[in-house]
């Protein structure tokens, strides 16, 4: 009976945990870097005379040959090895027979992986900080170019005390020059180089793994073989750093998809940012601001899988870690994605200056520099908070905003108001009262927009 069947079964599940183990669908991304490692390796191991300078030359000109080829769509990664390790072993003894053979000499996977992995993130890293960079600049364009375009400044999103659009795309500078920061102390955490490790214990080969640490720029080799083949840190810091990219980007998004709603009409996405309704002739929908928004939750879930694919494995490596690569890579192509289309969104957005300023004026955002203004003239402040809570409901019940109420209509509630009581409170005066280092007041603005300039051209 079991003949009748079993071979095909024991066959099926052949395939199947062949191709459940198998990493080459994705990992064939690090081909290049899995290219570089290894020349670097083959040079260390001719300058120790473990190889000859003929069998490097052979194996250099080989896995040179492989890269362009591949670069070039002349050789394809075949899905039949296991993974880019393999594959490019496989492929380079094919091309020039036994030095290929001699290539893993003092080497595992498990450094191997390790390398390629850091190699790519750091690729990758400098990549996102370009994305980063592009985005500042936009933000600090329209900072240089909305110092007197009031808003309303918000706390529990009810309109607080009047800011400017520089000063709010301001914090959002702040946010992602953080963000920056976060992706170059990861750089330079991760910056050491783990080949040489060999599975776990290093190798009996006298390696130079200084030397190959220098040919791959690192900044020095790593100095436990254990944590070396394990070591998934740098990852995880890096999925948590796109965890809070994300969260800044959603943050914005929100406040996009808010000013572009019919009742704000704060900004005006550009239509090539914008998508309608297949039954709704009228809308124009924030897609993707929204997607942006709603993308943060699969970076999060990367980094809250990987955490949890790393929890209670033992010393040293585990095929567990294997999973670090599709989630590392799917977390750093959305966050790719989403800063280059949230740049060109940003760049190409009209903001609705009237708008702004009309809903401060109607939000009593100047209430607390009307207050202020009878303080000046000896009122003391509870009295003066008292007073203003009148003119308020005054203006809410006549439906108008503080600077248009008569001046009759203030000495009413309070004799102590004169004709300045306009200028007082006007956006101008109350932004620009506020001067403090980090106000949105005009003169602070431009102190904080020289610090950012220069930044930009300093990092
Ligand atoms: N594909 C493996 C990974 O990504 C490479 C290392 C394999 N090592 C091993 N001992 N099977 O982790």
């Amino acid at each position: 009976m079991a003949q009748l069947w079993g071979g095909r079964f024991t066959k099926e599940t052949d395939e199947l945990v062949y191709r459940f183990n198998a990493s080459i669908s994705f990992d064939q991304r690090l081909c290049e870097q899995d290219i570089r490692g290894s020349i670097a390796h083959a040079t260390m191991l001719a300058e120790q005379k473990v190889l000859t300078q003929e069998e490097k030359t052979a194996i250099v000109e080989g896995l040179e040959g492989i890269r362009e080829d591949v670069r070039s769509g002349k050789l394809e990664i075949s899905e039949k090895f296991e993974d880019i390790h393999s594959f490019v072993e496989a492929t380079l003894t094919e091309r020039i027979g036994e030095p290929g053979k001699k290539l893993h000499t003092g080497r595992s996977r498990n450094d191997q992986v390790a390398l390629d992995m850091k190699l790519y993130v750091q690729d990758e890293i400098l990549f996102l900080d370009e994305l980063l960079k592009e985005l500042l600049q936009v933000l600090l364009r329209i900072m240089e170019e909305n110092l007197d375009t009031y808003m309303p400044g918000f706390t529990h999103l009810q309109k607080a005390q009047p800011v400017t659009l520089a000063h709010h795309m301001g914090a959002y500078f702040e946010m992602f020059k953080r963000d920056r920061g976060r992706l170059h102390d990861i750089y330079q955490r991760m910056n050491t180089c783990p080949l040489g490790s060999g599975a776990l214990a290093g190798t009996t080969y006298p390696l130079d793994r200084a030397y190959t640490a220098k040919l791959l720029s690192f900044e020095s080799a790593t100095l436990n073989s254990m944590d070396s083949v394990s070591d998934r840190d740098y990852l995880i810091e890096l999925l948590s750093a796109l965890s809070t990219v994300m969260m800044h980007l959603s943050r914005f998004c929100e406040e996009i998809i808010i000013w572009n709603s019919n009742e704000y009409q704060f900004v005006e996405i550009d239509d090539a940012y914008s998508t309608g309704s297949s039954i709704m002739p009228q809308k124009k929908n924030p897609d993707i601001a929204e997607l942006v928004r709603g993308k943060t939750g699969r970076v999060y879930g990367a980094l809250m899988g990987f955490l949890t694919t790393m929890k209670g494995l033992p010393l040293a490596y585990n095929k567990d870690m294997q999973e670090d690569k599709e989630l590392a890579f799917d977390a750093i192509d959305t966050v790719k994605d989403c800063l280059t289309l949230f740049t060109g969104m940003m760049d190409t957005m009209a903001f609705r200056k009237d708008a702004m300023e009309k809903s401060a004026k109607n939000g009593f955002t100047n209430a607390t520099d009307a207050a202020d203004y009878l303080v000046n003239h000896g009122v003391a402040f509870r009295d003066a908070h008292g007073i203003v809570g009148q003119l308020v409901l005054y203006c809410i019940e006549k439906g108008i905003s503080l600077d248009e109420m008569s001046l009759e209509e203030y000495r009413k509630i309070s004799p102590v108001f004169e004709e300045e009581i306009y200028q007082a409170i006007s956006m101008e005066t109350c932004v620009k009262r506020r001067m403090t280092l980090g106000a949105p007041g005009e003169d602070a603005m431009r102190a904080v927009i020289e610090l950012c300039r220069k930044y930009l051209e300093e990092k």
